[in-house]
C-alpha cells in the first residue's frame, strides 16, 4: 500500500515530524524562514496533506496545483491566509490549532499592555544609553491598570483570558463587544457594550477578535477619534484589523496615549516604518503563541489533524465554518 504524501513548509519539532514520518512520506522546506512561494507552487502537486503555517497563502493558484489535496492543516488558530470558498469548494478538510494557544496568547497581550502603559522598552533603553540621570518624580510614568476601565473587542476564548488575568489588577470594570452575548461574561464580570461605548468608555482598548470582512479595518480614523487620549491600544489579533496610517497619525498627534502591536501590517514591519518612529508604540514581532510548550503542542496537534483525516477519523481540531 502506498503511504500518503504530506509537504511541511517549514522546519518543525522532531515530536510532529515523527509522528507524521511514522505513516507518511514527508517532504519539506528544511528552512527556519518561510517557504517561498515558487517552492510550495512545485511541491503541492502530488501531496495528500499540506501542514502549513499563517505566512502560507493558500489560494486558488496554490489549489489548483493540488490535485490530491485531501486535509489542510495549518499551525495557527487563525485562518485568514486560507481562502476558505475555494478550499470548500474542492472539499479539502482544514485543521487548524484552537485552545492550546489561548493561554500563551493572553499571557502575551497582558505582558504588551503592561510593557506599553508603563513604557518598559523606553525605559529599558534609557537606562542603557544614559538616559537615566537619577530618581525623578513624574520621569516614566503611565497610565495604570488600578481603578480602569477595559475594553476588550472580541470575547472568544482568549479575549476571556485576557479579561480574568486583567481583574486582578483591580480594574473597574471589564467591557466587551463581540457579535454574540458570551455566557462566560457573567463569571467574568464583564458587560456587552455597542463598539462606540467600548471606544469612548476604555482606557485601555485590547483587540482579541479574528480578522473577518466584518474586523478588517475597524480601527480607523473615526475609531481613534472616538478613543480617551489617554486611551492604550492593543492589539494582538491580527494587523489588518487596524488602518495603520489611521493609528500612525493617532498616535502622533496625541489622539490616543499609546499603543501595544503584536501584529501589523506587512509582517515583517519594514525598519523604515513610522511606527517604529514612535515612542509611544511597543512593536514585538508577532509572538503572541511563542511559549515553548505551546508551540510544540500546536505542531502535534497539526500533525494529529492530518493523520486523523487521512485515515478518515474525527480530526482532534477540524475547523468547521
Ligand atoms: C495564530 O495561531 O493564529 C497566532 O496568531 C500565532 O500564534
Amino acid at each position: 500500500m502506498t503511504r500518503p504524501s504530506v509537504y511541511i513548509t517549514r522546519k518543525i519539532n522532531e515530536e510532529a515530524l515523527k509522528l507524521l514520518s511514522a505513516t507518511c512520506d514527508i517532504t519539506s522546506w528544511p528552512g527556519p524562514d518561510p517557504v517561498p512561494r515558487s517552492e510550495l507552487l512545485k511541491n503541492i502537486p502530488g501531496k495528500d496533506a499540506l501542514f502549513c503555517m499563517l505566512t502560507d497563502k493558500i489560494d486558488k493558484e496554490v489549489l489548483e496545483k493540488a490535485d490530491k489535496l485531501k486535509v489542510i492543516s495549518t499551525m495557527s488558530v487563525g485562518y485568514d491566509h486560507l481562502e476558505i470558498p475555494e478550499i470548500k469548494k474542492r472539499q479539502i478538510k482544514i485543521g487548524y490549532t484552537p485552545d492550546i494557544l489561548t493561554d500563551a496568547t493572553a499571557e502575551l497581550t497582558v505582558a504588551l499592555l503592561l510593557a506599553t502603559s508603563r513604557r518598559l522598552l523606553e525605559a529599558n533603553a534609557e537606562a542603557r544609553t544614559g538616559g537615566w540621570k537619577a530618581w525623578a518624580p513624574f520621569w516614566m510614568c503611565g497610565p495604570g491598570l488600578g481603578g480602569a476601565t477595559v475594553g476588550i473587542v472580541g470575547f472568544g476564548r482568549i479575549g476571556q483570558e485576557v479579561a480574568k488575568r486583567l481583574k486582578p489588577f483591580n480594574t473597574r470594570q471589564i467591557l466587551y463587544h463581540s457579535r454574540s452575548a458570551k455566557k462566560e461574561a457573567e463569571e467574568i464580570g464583564a458587560r456587552k457594550v455597542t463598539l462606540d461605548e467600548l471606544l469612548t468608555q476604555s482606557d485601555f482598548v485590547v483587540v482579541c477578535c479574528a480578522l473577518t470582512p466584518e474586523t478588517k479595518g475597524m480601527f480607523n480614523e473615526g475609531a481613534f477619534k472616538k478613543m480617551k487620549k489617554s486611551a492604550v491600544f492593543v492589539n494582538t489579533s491580527r494587523g489588518a484589523v487596524v488602518d495603520q496610517d489611521a493609528l500612525v497619525r493617532a498616535l502622533q498627534s496625541g489622539e490616543i496615549w499609546g499603543a501595544g502591536l503584536d501584529v501589523m501590517t506587512p509582517e515583517p514591519l519594514p525598519l523604515d516604518d513610522p511606527l517604529f518612529g514612535l515612542k509611544n508604540c511597543v512593536i514585538l514581532p508577532h509572538i503572541g503563541s511563542a511559549c515553548i510548550e505551546t508551540r510544540n503542542q500546536m505542531a502535534v496537534l497539526t500533525a494529529n489533524n492530518i493523520l486523523e483525516a487521512l485515515r478518515g477519523g474525527k480530526m482532534p481540531a477540524e475547523l468547521i465554518l
